[in-house]
């Protein structure tokens, strides 16, 4: 039915045997599932949006295993799909087919953690909230965090250079990423595994595989800096009228806040309703058109109290907000980061989900939620627009009893001519994975795809490598 949906064909792979499924046996002895049960989790999707036929999936251990394997597939012309945590959103994890499945599940060691520098080296099948509970009992924390966070694995963050919850304050992965190993398709083994922060000798070879979506090879190791946990975290989530309110706020927000300002987020009502509809959880400001969710992290709680006073005071006065609550102790904290953290989950309960993911100027951001909403009129169930205000990351979330071709055809291609011709991306920071790989030239010039086409021909010739994913066939 994917296959169908997407109108892909298979390419001409070997089909697995069972003299290869003998031979990995001998590799990872008791670590080759073939149990149709126990496989099928991992051909669907986190969605339930797209399904794989793989007859394997492989735990390999060590660096060393996974050269092993990808060294035999290579010569067989077996494709792979590399798989961490299973929660990619646009398909990238789940095989098309019959690819073999090769998990990091069982490579979850850290290896290294300086706590002077703060640089922590791990294997890539770490989930990534145990590292953050790892770090936090060092008083360190990671540079990144998203909803996805007690599954994701750290590997399978890179591979998507994830964005998640804090990038506005420590960056993207292509900065806090350190070093890497990663077993390129004929199984060599490429190691940049260093902890420096300063190293210009050549091509930074790592940016490479942060962002490849498993094409390119599997990571199978990282480093990564991480920065002290912060003593003092408060959470604010605000009422706005308006977008333009909501604009106002984030302004003022860096104004007034400036370095203690750890996360910026915004979601409009509907969002706010399918999480208290499909979760139950509660909103404190009832009424709103929009919200937005302010976090400060600094090291000295009073200061911090301070200005986060003269902000609300501020945002008040001005009229940019309606109502507005504080949290300063964990649970009311994470209560309301659930509001936000959830809704992707909230969405998935709701039905099919129509997921878009997009960065554009800013000021943009909300005009094309309200254009679908007209667009689409009753044959959408919901229309919801959320995301991380602060990155000018819209997520766009159409939902519906079910698939309808008649409903993606009034989505694509307008949604990434919309978002192209206001110099957006289409994927903002979810990766092209599986669905979105054509519409790459919505973001790409056909000059940039040629240059990914030749680096994926170079790494991969065979092709092996997660394959209908990311980089469209050469023409
Ligand atoms: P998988 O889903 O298993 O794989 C993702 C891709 O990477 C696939 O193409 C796979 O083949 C490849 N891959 C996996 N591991 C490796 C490896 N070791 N080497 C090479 N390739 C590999 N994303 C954001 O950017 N920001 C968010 O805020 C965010 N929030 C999310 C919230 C929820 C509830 C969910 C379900 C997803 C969210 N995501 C978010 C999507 C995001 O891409 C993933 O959560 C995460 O980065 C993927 O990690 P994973 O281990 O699950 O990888
Ligand atoms: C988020 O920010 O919540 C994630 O990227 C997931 C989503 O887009 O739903
Ligand atoms: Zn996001």
């Amino acid at each position: 039915l994917t296959a169908e949906r997407y109108q892909v064909s298979r390419l001409p792979y070997s089909e697995v045997s069972v003299d290869d499924v003998q031979y990995f046996q001998k590799i990872i002895p008791g670590r080759v599932v073939t149990e149709e049960g126990e496989l099928k989790v991992h051909n669907i999707d986190w969605l339930r949006t797209v399904r794989g036929h793989s007859k394997v999936l492989l735990k390999p251990q060590t660096t060393e295993e996974v050269s092993q394997i990808l060294k035999y597939c290579n010569e067989r012309g077996l494709a792979v799909t590399p798989q961490g945590g299973n929660t990619s959103l646009v398909g990238g994890s789940v095989p098309v087919f019959d690819e073999i499945l090769i998990s990091t599940a069982l490579m979850d060691q850290v290896i290294s953690f300086d706590d002077v520098s703060g640089a922590l080296v791990c294997q890539a099948g770490c989930v990534l909230e145990s590292l953050n509970q790892y770090l936090g009992e060092r008083s360190y924390t990671m540079p990144l965090d998203l909803g996805a966070k007690g599954s994701c694995h750290i590997g399978g963050n890179l591979a998507t250079n994830a964005g998640g919850l804090r990038l506005l304050r420590y960056g993207s992965l292509r900065g806090t990423v350190l070093g890497l190993e990663a077993v390129l398709p004929d199984g060599s083994i490429l190691n940049c595994l260093n902890s420096l922060r300063k190293d210009n000798t050549g091509y930074d070879l790592k940016q490479l595989f942060i962002g490849s979506e498993g094409t390119l090879g599997i990571i199978t190791a990282l480093s990564i800096i991480c920065p002290r946990k912060p003593s003092a975290v408060n959470v604010a989530l605000l009422g706005c009228e308006d977008f333009s309110r909501v604009l106002q706020v984030f302004t003022l927000c860096r104004d007034q806040l400036g370095e203690i300002l750890s996360a910026c987020e915004f979601m409009d009502s509907e969002s706010m309703r399918i999480v208290q509809k499909h979760l139950k959880l509660i909103n404190p400001l009832p009424d709103n058109a929009f919200y937005v969710l302010v976090e400060t992290s600094g090291s000295c709680g009073k200061h911090d109290e301070e200005k986060l006073d003269i902000f609300l005071e501020k945002a008040m006065d001005s009229g940019f907000v309606t109502s507005g609550t504080v949290a300063t102790d964990q649970g009311k904290i994470m209560s309301l980061w659930a509001l936000r953290e959830r809704i992707t989950e909230a969405l998935a309960h709701d039905g099919y989900v129509y997921k878009y993911d997009l960065s554009m100027p800013v000021e943009k951001l909300y005009a094309l939620v309200e254009e679908i909403r007209t667009r689409l009129g009753s044959s959408a169930q919901c229309v919801v627009g959320y995301g991380h205000l602060g990155d000018g990351n819209l997520h766009l979330n159409i939902t519906a009893k079910s698939h309808s071709d008649a409903l993606m055809s009034a989505l694509e291609p307008f949604v990434y001519e919309w978002t192209s011709k206001h110099s957006g991306s289409i994927s903002a920071e979810h990766g092209l994975g599986f669905k979105k790989r054509d519409h790459i030239y919505y973001s790409k010039s056909r000059g940039a795809v040629h240059i990914m086409q030749q680096i994926k021909r170079m790494l991969d010739p065979k092709g092996i490598m997660n394959p209908y994913k990311t980089i469209p066939p050469t023409d």
